[in-house]
Order: C-alpha cells, then structure tokens, then sequence
C-alpha cells in the first residue's frame, strides 16, 4: 500500500512541522515579551503553549484526513462512472453471479435484452436460464472453477416474457480481491445469425434436392410417354367394362406422374427467359379463353375485368406468364364448388400493373397460409396435387422483379395478388415498331 504510507509520512512531517513552527514562535515572543515573568506567569505560558499546539495539531490532521477522503471518494466515484460506463457501452449483456446464482450485476444491454430491470435482478436468483440448460450451465461452471474459460459457445437463453432464444455466450472467472469466485457471463443475441444459417442450409438443401429432382424427372419423362401411348394401344383391344375401368385408373396414375415430372422440370429448369413487350390484358384474355372449358364442365361461374390493364405493358416471357395465370386459376378451379365463383381483374398502380385471382372457395387456414409457396407443400389427397404451383408461380414473378401474395380467409375464399413492373418506354417503342 505504498499510497496509504504516503499519506501517514506526510502527516507525520507537517505535523512536526507545524509543532516546530509553533514552539519556536512561542519561544521568540517569551523572550521578548515575558523576559521578566514571574514563575506562575511562565507556568499558565507554558500550558497555553502545550493546548495551542495540541489544537492546532488536531486541527491540521482532521483537516488533512478530510481532505485526503475527499479525493479518494472523488477518484472511487470517477472510477465506478467509468466501469459503469464500459458496462453500459458494451453491446453484449454483461451478468454477473455467484456460485449460487445470484445475481451481482446486470447492465442496461442485459435489461433490454431479457426485460428485467437492474434493480429488481440484483441479488436475485439468475431467471434467464432455461430448464433443459441447467446441466449445461452447470458444466460451463465447473469448467471455470478449473481455470478454463467458456468462449462463444451458442446456447438458449429465456426471457421475461416470450420463448428461450439464442444467444452466444462467453462465462469468464471473476474474483473480487480476496472474495469467492464469481462468473462473468456475456451474452450477445443471435437469434438472426441463426435464421440466416438455416435459410442457407435449406436453400443448399433444396438446390441440391434441385438437382436431383432434375435428374429423376428427365429419366422419368421418356419412359412415362412410352407407357402412356401403350396404355392407349392397350385400350383398342379392350376386352370389357372391368378391364376398361382399370386401364382407365392405370391411365390417371400415369397422368398424375406425368404431369409431376413436368412441374418438377418446370420448377428446375433454368432456362433464359425470352422476354417481350406483352400487353397483360391480352394474355389474360387468351387465357381465360383457353381455360373456360375446364370452368365450364366444373360448373362454375368465371368473370374477366381488363379494363384497367388495357394498353398496359410488362416486359415479360409470355409463356412462363400463362403459366402463372393457368397455376393460379386452377388452385381457384379446386377450391372452388359447383356454383362457385372466380373473378379474374386487373390492376393498376403506379410503376406497375398487375391482377388479382379471388374466389369464394375453401380459403387457406392461417397455420396453411404461411407455407403455401414452400415447393411440396400441398393439402390436395396423394395423386392430386404436386405442391409445386404456387413455388412454380412465385419463382416466375420473381424472375419478372414482381411481386406475389395470397390473402385468404378460411371458409370464404383466396385472392392472389400479383403485380408487374411496367415495361419502360423504350421497351414499349419496340412492341409498336418491331
Ligand atoms: N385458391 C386457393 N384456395 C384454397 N387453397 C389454396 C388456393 N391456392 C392454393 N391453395 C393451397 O395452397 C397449397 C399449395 O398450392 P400449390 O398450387 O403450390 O400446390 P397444389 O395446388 O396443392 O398442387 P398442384 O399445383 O400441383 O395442383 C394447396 O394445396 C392449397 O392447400
Ligand atoms: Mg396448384
């Protein structure tokens, strides 16, 4: 502690000082002044001398020890701001506990993080661990007892309100003096580092799923054809109702996987897009056109409005265009009673002009709705849907900088909402004058 012996040598000095100063001073004046005193007279002299000094002695230390606390306290409090302050500054949650558990400091990041306030955690039980990690934490403390640092590990974390999370945490040894052994744990939120992993694992699960599926449904579309066509030979040398019947099941079967290989090519194949100026009324015409039809045997009622997207132009592939329009109208056609109802409409907003499909059907129930563009994803019984439309669907308006989305209530019915950017002027000039 040399500060501490500073202080006492430097007490030690200037009270000899001062007593120095005091008796020599006395001595002058009793030698000029009291020359000729008698004995009681030196003798009163003599104790004020002794109590002036003393007084003054007191005096002098009280001041010192006074001041010298007051610069301590200062330099503690300018200290504790500061510690205070790199604990606030920290962007991870800062917490320490004992071996108990118990809470001993908890900064701002750590209230904002797991919603506890500071004052109400202090010496309360650690609340943010979740059950299934309390084995864990106890590890990761007797890893630190051992003189071993847990850095950056990712385990869950429970706030006050709401599910565990992830967290990245780090648990450090922290002593205080001669104290007990406590633990320092810092805690940074991962929760979206994670969801951006997993978005990546699965896109690199289903790019490769991709591949394979590519692959399986080239090999599968020749030999499809083929049974196809000797399924129709077979028909002509029909020999009866019972047979027909089977032939005619053996024939859907071999329908659905056909069509399933051709989603699934469509899905995969990475084409380039033959892209034109294409007046979006007019498509959606033909293919209202071309499905009415199917409408038309399912009994159903189907209403067109082009008006606002008359003379509208979008920079787009046509084909891939119908195929858009067709998936929707159909998911509408299956969703859809006898009697039912489906309205195809355009929009128009600025930049862009699109339509809408809605129909009175089913409708998508809410758990339904925020998966309805994962590929596979299908409600329809095995050998009726591919789960692949809506996926087919999104990936074509993406390739077109659109947009995509379904509303729906169950019970009342589906829109889909599909909006294009309109070709640019230039692009237009071109469909006028080829
Ligand atoms: N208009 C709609 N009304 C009710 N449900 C719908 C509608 N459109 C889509 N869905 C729901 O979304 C799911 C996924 O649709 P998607 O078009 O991707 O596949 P699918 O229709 O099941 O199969 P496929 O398109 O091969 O026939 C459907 O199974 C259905 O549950
Ligand atoms: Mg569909």
């Amino acid at each position: 502690m040399p500060e501490k012996r500073w202080f006492w040598a430097t007490l030690t000095l200037s009270s000899i000082t001062i007593v120095s100063v005091v008796l020599a001073a006395w001595e002058l004046v009793e030698n000029r002044l009291f020359r000729d005193a008698d004995y009681i007279t030196l003798h009163y002299l003599y104790i004020t001398r002794g109590v002036a000094s003393s007084l003054l002695l007191a005096f002098w230390a009280a001041w010192f020890v006074l001041h010298q606390r007051r610069k301590s306290e200062a330099d503690l409090r300018r200290s504790r701001d500061l510690y205070r302050g790199l604990l606030e500054a920290f962007p991870g949650a800062v917490i320490l506990y004992d071996a108990e558990l118990r809470v001993l400091e908890w900064n701002a990041p750590a209230e904002r993080m797991y919603g506890y306030p500071r004052d109400e955690i202090l010496g309360a039980r650690l609340p943010i661990l979740p059950q299934p990690k309390t084995a864990e934490l106890e590890d990761f403390l007797r890893r630190v007892q051992s003189g071993v640092a847990v850095l950056d590990v990712e385990t869950l974390r429970q706030p006050r309100s709401g599910e565990p999370f992830e967290v990245q945490l780090s648990l450090l040894p922290f002593r205080e003096g001669p104290g007990p052994l406590c633990f320092l744990e810092v805690t940074s939120d991962i929760r979206e580092r994670v969801r951006w992993r997993r978005q990546m694992m699965e896109i690199e699960k289903l790019t490769s799923m991709g591949k394979m599926a590519a692959g399986t449904a080239h090999h599968l579309n020749s030999p499809l054809a083929a049974l196809l066509i000797r399924t129709e030979l077979i028909r002509r040398h029909s020999t009866g109702p019972a047979f027909d019947a089977d032939l005619a099941r053996i024939e859907e079967g071999l329908q659905f996987c056909r069509h399933f290989v051709q989603r699934l090519l469509d899905f995969t194949r990475v084409m380039p897009l033959e892209k034109a100026p294409q007046d979006l009324a007019t498509v959606i015409e033909s293919i209202a056109g071309f499905f009415q039809p199917a409408i038309l045997s399912r009994q159903v009622n189907l209403t067109v409005d082009t008006s606002e997207g008359r003379g509208q132009l979008v920079l787009a592939d046509r084909n891939q265009l119908e195929t858009l329009l067709l998936t929707l109208l159909s998911n509408a056609l299956d969703a859809v009673p006898a009697g039912g109802e489906i309205h195809l409409r355009c929009r128009r907003s600025p930049g862009t002009v699109g339509f809408t499909v809605s129909d009175n059907g089913s409708g998508i129930s809410a758990a339904h709705l925020e998966h309805v563009f994962e590929p596979f994803f299908t409600t329809k019984e095995p050998g009726k849907g591919t789960g692949l439309g809506l996926a087919i669907a999104r990936n074509v308006v993406m390739e077109h900088g659109g947009s995509i989305a379904i509303e729906s209530q169950p019970g009342e019915g589906t829109t889909a909402i599909v909006d294009l950017p309109l070709a640019a002027v230039g692009e237009a000039i071109e469909k006028v004058v080829p």
